[in-house]
């Protein structure tokens, strides 16, 4: 088995989820001004900190996602973020996209940059021990959007993205987000997903990615956040189901991103989803459904570790036990 397949069985590992702690500096920091904290590095890399040390956190979580900025940190005892990560029994990824830009001739629209020079970035992310990396593309439903275009071009970045991170050595997670934003269906909000995914499952058998090494961090088919009626947790699972139908049967795995749904709805919706059958393991990748109430906790209590990484466990503990209902079945 190549690496990179050892690799992304065990980010989808049973009864584990991967932690995106990878806001870029620019959203980490206005998190934290909006609780309180001032903006600084260090403020940045205590609180990573004290997410990673969270005592027993590798039982629920096999991976933790972080930004450049992260990786080239260390903790208080000086060892490196990726090197503290391993220790903890967890792997060390990192995002190296730079983010969803304008989309030219496309108003409205974005493309995810980041391509240029990206092999050299990966090789030095995998020297300093990263073992997978994340790039997030993102597509607006409104009632003319996404457009082909801005599907096709997304896809395609997300296709050279994930060629170069095997060549490299590291897993991509390849993430391409269809927003909550909006007031449309989730009926709506399934075509587009399935759209995207076609476009971006093209692309990847295009580039000879081999599929066995790639983890799929999908948004979960939900209504718009806009939208008067709110699914249950049986219609998301059943509708989000359904289009990930049409994925290659050798994925190594999907975890979904959370995309603005509260932490109980994002875990309730993951323990729906484990209800169904699928070739591949469903499993987490949420950012904000997991760290919102341990910043909030940890700002709240004056910057204190134990508040922190009590209400991180918890929402670790509750998407853990969602996932290893599948082995309960
Ligand atoms: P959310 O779960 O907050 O959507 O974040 C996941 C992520 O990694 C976004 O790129």
């Amino acid at each position: 088995m190549s690496n990179c397949r050892r690799t992304a069985a065990e980010m989808v590992s049973p009864g584990r989820g991967i932690l995106a702690a990878d806001e870029s500096i620019k959203t980490m920091s206005s998190r934290l001004e909006k609780v309180g904290i001032a903006p600084t590095a260090d403020a940045r890399r205590a609180y990573r900190e004290m997410l990673v040390t969270t005592p027993g956190i590798a039982e629920g979580i096999s991976g933790i996602i972080f930004c450049d900025e992260t990786l080239n940190q260390q903790l208080s005892d000086g060892r490196p973020f990726a090197q503290a990560t391993r220790e903890a029994g967890m792997l060390p990824g990192v995002k190296v996209d730079t983010g969803a830009k304008p989309l030219a001739g496309r108003p409205g629209e974005t493309i995810t940059e980041g391509l240029d020079g990206l092999s050299a970035r990966l090789a030095g992310y995998a020297a300093q021990g990263a073992a997978f990396a994340k790039w997030r593309a993102v597509l607006r439903i409104t009632d003319d959007l996404p457009s082909t275009t801005a599907i096709r071009a997304n896809a395609h970045a997300l296709a050279r993205y994930a060629a170069a991170c095997q060549e490299a050595g590291l897993v991509p997670i390849v993430e391409p987000e269809v927003l909550m934003d909006g007031d449309h269906t989730l009926r709506r909000c399934a075509e587009v997903t399935a759209r995207v995914h076609a476009a971006v499952m093209a692309e990847l058998a295009a580039f000879g990615v081999d599929m066995a090494g790639v983890v799929l961090k999908p948004n979960m088919v939900v209504e718009g956040a806009d939208h008067p009626h709110r699914a249950t947790p049986e219609e998301v699972a059943e509708a989000t189901v359904d289009v990930l139908r049409a994925l290659p049967g050798d994925l190594a795995g999907v975890a979904f991103l959370s995309g603005g749904q509260d932490p109980a709805r994002a875990t309730a919706n993951l323990a729906a989803i484990q209800l169904h059958h699928t070739p591949w393991p469903l499993t987490f990748s949420f950012g904000r459904a997991l760290v919102d109430p341990a910043l909030t906790a940890w700002a709240a209590s004056g910057r204190s570790t134990v508040a922190g990484q009590e209400a991180l466990a918890d929402r670790v503990a509750a998407n853990s036990a969602a996932v290893r209902t599948r082995e309960l079945q």
